[in-house]
């Protein structure tokens, strides 16, 4: 199954709860085919929806472990607070995952692949009049799909610089909503269509945040730039991951913000790769400004890249030891 397109399956089990009179239901666990969604649901006319993403891998010991589901449930909790969507308790959100990894267990591919999985919270009151409140009901529920590679890792990723349009709006910089991804879609279908790009880093006024799905690092030598936390982006869980391993390993890490000028001027001599639960840390191997092509470094993956993607993914699957307690056995 691991074989397939990214997320194109789903498992056949999900949780569920219900959100109604100010408190989330005990969860459920059902067949993941339908959702009961009345066709006012404030999900679907007011965009009231957010979601998490997140990986259990199959250690070489065959135990299943969840990586890092706290600071998952953690930015589902602030994605929730930002779009006015009720606060899904910490615990109901973290049982919920586990219990979606147990009732498909036997979906966890062996590595490279992993069980992702998607938390998704919506607002369900069936009320168009309600576009300026938040709803009354609203439905979490997590389900699962088997992965492979998201980004072909057989080759470098070319991306694309937007420098004008921005990837999301200033209030939903660190919102995991569907809206942001909607607004980068036209932008990255065109620099596909157009460069062959993979990948749009938005950098608005020439200020380099993130692409549409994974953030952005350069990596110089013993150096890691990456932008500094701010409200502009999603604060990605392995972005943290890699800059912790990095720090561990002697890197220096310099969070700051880079300009398109400095990318530029750096790209024939630097690494640059992109960090997500699905990107892992995925190499970079041109850019494309105004149409013009730039190599990085020289086009093919670096020695630093694939050093610190290795050393995540033997935390993630249990082959060392986990010195920061990200793992968690379900
Ligand atoms: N930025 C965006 C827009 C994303 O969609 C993702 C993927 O989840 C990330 C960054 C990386 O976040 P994380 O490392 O927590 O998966
Ligand atoms: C993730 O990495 O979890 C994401 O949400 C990216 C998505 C485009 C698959």
């Amino acid at each position: 199954m691991a074989d397939k397109p990214f997320g194109s399956v789903i498992s056949d089990r999900m949780t569920v709860s219900v959100y109604e009179q100010d408190r989330f239901n005990v969860h459920e666990l059902v067949a993941a085919d339908a959702l009961p969604l009345h066709p006012a649901a404030h999900v679907l006319h007011y965009g009231s929806a957010c979601f998490e993403g997140l990986k259990a891998h199959r250690g070489s010991d065959g135990v299943v472990r969840l990586f890092r589901l706290d600071r998952h449930a953690e930015r589902m909790r602030i994605s929730a607070d930002l779009l006015c969507l009720p606060d899904p308790p910490a615990e109901l959100l973290t049982e919920m995952v586990r219990d979606t990894v147990r009732a498909n267990l036997d979906d966890v591919p062996d590595p490279p692949g992993a069980l992702y999985l998607r938390p998704v919270l919506i607002g369900t009151e069936p009320n168009i009049g309600a576009a300026a409140r938040a709803a009354r009901t609203a439905l979490l529920y997590v389900i699962a799909s088997p992965v492979g590679d998201y980004f072909d890792s057989s080759r470098t990723l070319t991306v694309a610089i937007e420098t004008q349009l921005p990837r999301t709006t200033p209030q939903f910089g660190q919102v995991k909503t569907g809206a942001n991804y909607a607004m980068a879609l036209g932008i990255t279908r065109q620099a596909a269509e157009r460069y062959g790009a993979d990948q749009v880093l938005f950098a608005p006024d020439g200020d380099v945040q993130e692409t549409g799905a994974a953030n952005f690092m350069m990596i110089d030598g013993n150096r890691i730039v990456t932008r500094a936390l701010d409200s502009s982006f999603l604060h990605g869980v392995t972005r943290d991951s890699v800059l912790t391993i990095a720090r561990e390993q002697g890197y220096d890490v310099e969070e700051r913000n880079v300009g398109v000028p400095e990318l530029v001027e750096r790209t024939p001599q630097v690494e640059m790769a992109l960090s997500g639960t699905a990107a892992v840390l995925a190499p970079v191997g041109a850019l494309v400004l105004e149409g013009q092509r730039l190599t990085v470094g020289d086009g093919s993956p670096g020695p630093n890249t694939t050093k610190l993607r290795e050393t995540l993914q033997a935390v993630q699957r249990a082959e060392t030891p986990d010195r920061w307690g990200w793992t968690t056995e379900v």
